[in-house]
C-alpha cells in the first residue's frame, strides 16, 4: 500500500487524533486506525465490516460500482474467454500468468495429487446417505490434516506449496465422492489423462457398468464455472479462512472452516436456494407475487441470487454465467427450459422495479449457475460443493498470502459491550 502525506483528523471530546491515510493501487483510500485504541481509548464499530479493510492483498480487486472483477489485475471476462481454471489457479497462487513450461509443471503436479488416501473412503461410511454433501465435505476436508502430515508446517514455504497443490487437486475428488456416496454409487477414481474439469465430471457421472464420455462443451462450461468462482476478495468464507489461519491452524482445517461458512444461503448456499426459489415460482405468471414478497419488509423472503455487498452494478460473473446457460442448454437441446425462462423474466422485471433499482440489487454469481449445473445433471445439493471446490484456490491463495506476511497477527476483534456492569453474586434464596 502507498503511504500518503495525508491524514484524517478525529476530534473526540476536544482532543484531536491524526490518523494516516494509505492509498491502494486502485479503489478507496484507507484510514489506518491501528493505534486508535491505544491513543484514544476508543474502538471503531462496524458489524458486518461494511466499511472495514481487514487486510492488504494483491490477489483480487472488485469495483462494485463498475461491476469490475480482476484476478491479479486480469478482468474476469478475459480470463473466462481465454484462460482455463488451472491457469487461473496458477495466476491466483503466484501472481502472474505461467509460461508454457510452468503450466505443464503445475498441471502435472496437480494431476498427480488428485487421489485421496484410501483410508479416507471409510470416512464417508460414517455419514448417512442423505447427508448434505457440504456436511460430508466439511468433515472430510478437515480430516485431511489427519493424513497429510508432511504439509502441515505453515512456517515451511515448501509445505505451504504442497498443501495448496493437494487442496486444489483433491477437492474435486472429495466433492465427487460426496455426490457418489449420496446416491449410493461406488466412488470413481480420477484419471490422469483427463483435464481438471473433465476429470470432475467423469468422477461424478461415470459408473462401473459404463464409462462416461465427457462432452468437451460441458467440460468447458464446468471449467468456466470454476474460474468464475475461484476468488472474490475478502468475502465471508475467505475472511473465515484468514481468521482461522491467523491462529496458526493448519491449511486443511482453515479450508474446512471456509467450506462451513460458504454453506450459508446468504453466501455460497444461495445457488441452491436460488434454483429452489425459481422452481417454487414455477411459471412466469407467478413472478409478481414473489417480487411483492421480496419487497415486503414483513416478509423475510429475499430473491435468492440477487443483491451483493460489493456489487452495486451487474456482477460480471452473472453476465458470463448467463451466456454459458444459453450455450449449455442449447447444446443439450433443452429449449423450453421453464426455469431459465422464469429466471430471465424475473431478472427483467426486477431490473425495471424501483425497489431493486433504488437498492442497486442485480443478479449475482448464484443467479444463473444453478440452471447450468442442473442441466448438466447435478442435483441442487451439489451446487454449493461445486462452488466450494472452485473457491478452494482462492481460499488457499489468500491464506498463503497472509501466512507469508511477516507482520501477521492473530485476528482478534473487540466489541461494543451492552451487557450488565460488574455485579455481585446473589444466593438463590434471595433471588
Ligand atoms: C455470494 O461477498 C462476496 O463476494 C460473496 C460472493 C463470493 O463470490 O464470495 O459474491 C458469493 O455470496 C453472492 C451473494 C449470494 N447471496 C444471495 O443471493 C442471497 C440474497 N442476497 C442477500 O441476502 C443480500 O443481497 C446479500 C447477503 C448478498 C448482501 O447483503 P448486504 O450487503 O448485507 O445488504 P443488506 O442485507 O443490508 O440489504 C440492503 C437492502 C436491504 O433493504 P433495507 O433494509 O435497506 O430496506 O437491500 C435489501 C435488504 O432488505 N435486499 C434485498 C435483497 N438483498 C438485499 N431485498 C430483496 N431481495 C434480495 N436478494
Amino acid at each position: 500500500m502507498a503511504e500518503t502525506n495525508r491524514t484524517a483528523t478525529l476530534n473526540i471530546d476536544g482532543k484531536s487524533y491524526d490518523l494516516p491515510i494509505f492509498s491502494p493501487t486502485v479503489g478507496p483510500d484507507v484510514i489506518d486506525i491501528r493505534k486508535l485504541y491505544s491513543d484514544a481509548d476508543v474502538f471503531t464499530y462496524d458489524p458486518g465490516f461494511t466499511s472495514t479493510a481487514a487486510c492488504e492483498s494483491a490477489i483480487t480487486f472488485i469495483d462494485g460500482d463498475k461491476g469490475q472483477l480482476l484476478y491479479r489485475g486480469y478482468p474476469i471476462e478475459q480470463l473466462a474467454e481465454k484462460s482455463h481454471f488451472l491457469e487461473v489457479c496458477y495466476l491466483l497462487l503466484n501472481g502472474s500468468l505461467p509460461t508454457a513450461a510452468q503450466m505443464d509443471n503445475f498441471e502435472g503436479r496437480v494431476t498427480r495429487h488428485t487421489m485421496v488416501h484410501e483410508q479416507m473412503h471409510y470416512f464417508f461410511r460414517g455419514f448417512r446417505r442423505d447427508s448434505h454433501p457440504m456436511a460430508t465435505m466439511v468433515g472430510v476436508v478437515g480430516a485431511m490434516s489427519a493424513f497429510y502430515h508432511d504439509s502441515l508446517d505453515i512456517n515451511d514455504p515448501w509445505q505451504r506449496e504442497v498443501a495448496a497443490i493437494r487442496m486444489i487437486a483433491k477437492l474435486p475428488t472429495i466433492a465427487a465422492m460426496a455426490y457418489k456416496y449420496s446416491i449410493g454409487q461406488p466412488f470413481v477414481y480420477p484419471q490422469n489423462d483427463l483435464d481438471y474439469a473433465s476429470n470432475f465430471l467423469r468422477m461424478c457421472f461415470a459408473v462401473p457398468a459404463e464409462d462416461y464420455k465427457v462432452s468437451p462443451v460441458l467440460a468447458k462450461a464446468m471449467d468456466r464455472i470454476m474460474m468464475l468462482h475461484a476468488d472474490h476478495e475478502q468475502n465471508a468464507s475467505t475472511s473465515t479462512v484468514r481468521l482461522a489461519g491467523s491462529s496458526g491452524a493448519n491449511p486443511f482445517a482453515c479450508v474446512a472452516a471456509g467450506i462451513a461458512c460458504l454453506w450459508g444461503p446468504a453466501h455460497g448456499g444461495a445457488n441452491q436456494a436460488c434454483l429452489e426459489m425459481l422452481r417454487e415460482i414455477g411459471t412466469v405468471e407467478r413472478i409478481p407475487e414473489y417480487i411483492a414478497r421480496a419487497k415486503d419488509k414483513n416478509d423475510p423472503f429475499r430473491l435468492m441470487g440477487f443483491g451483493h455487498r460489493v456489487y452495486k452494478n451487474f456482477d460480471p460473473r452473472a453476465k458470463v454465467m448467463k451466456e454459458s446457460a444459453d450455450e449449455v442448454l442449447d447444446l443439450l437441446g433443452i429449449h423450453d427450459n421453464e426455469t431459465l425462462r422464469v429466471a430471465k423474466e424475473l431478472e427483467r422485471i426486477a431490473l425495471e422495479d424501483d425497489y431493486f433499482v433504488s437498492k442497486k440489487l442485480y443478479p449475482n454469481v448464484d443467479f444463473y449457475s444453478g440452471i447450468i449445473l442442473e442441466a448438466m445433471g447435478f442435483p441442487t445439493a451439489m451446487f454449493t460443493p461445486i462452488f466450494a471446490l472452485s473457491r478452494t484456490v482462492g481460499w488457499i491463495s489468500q491464506w498463503k498470502e497472509m501466512i507469508g506476511d511477516p507482520a501477521l497477527k492473530i485476528g482478534r476483534p473487540r466489541q461494543l459491550y451492552i451487557g450488565e456492569a460488574a455485579r455481585d453474586y446473589t444466593p438463590v434464596e434471595s433471588r
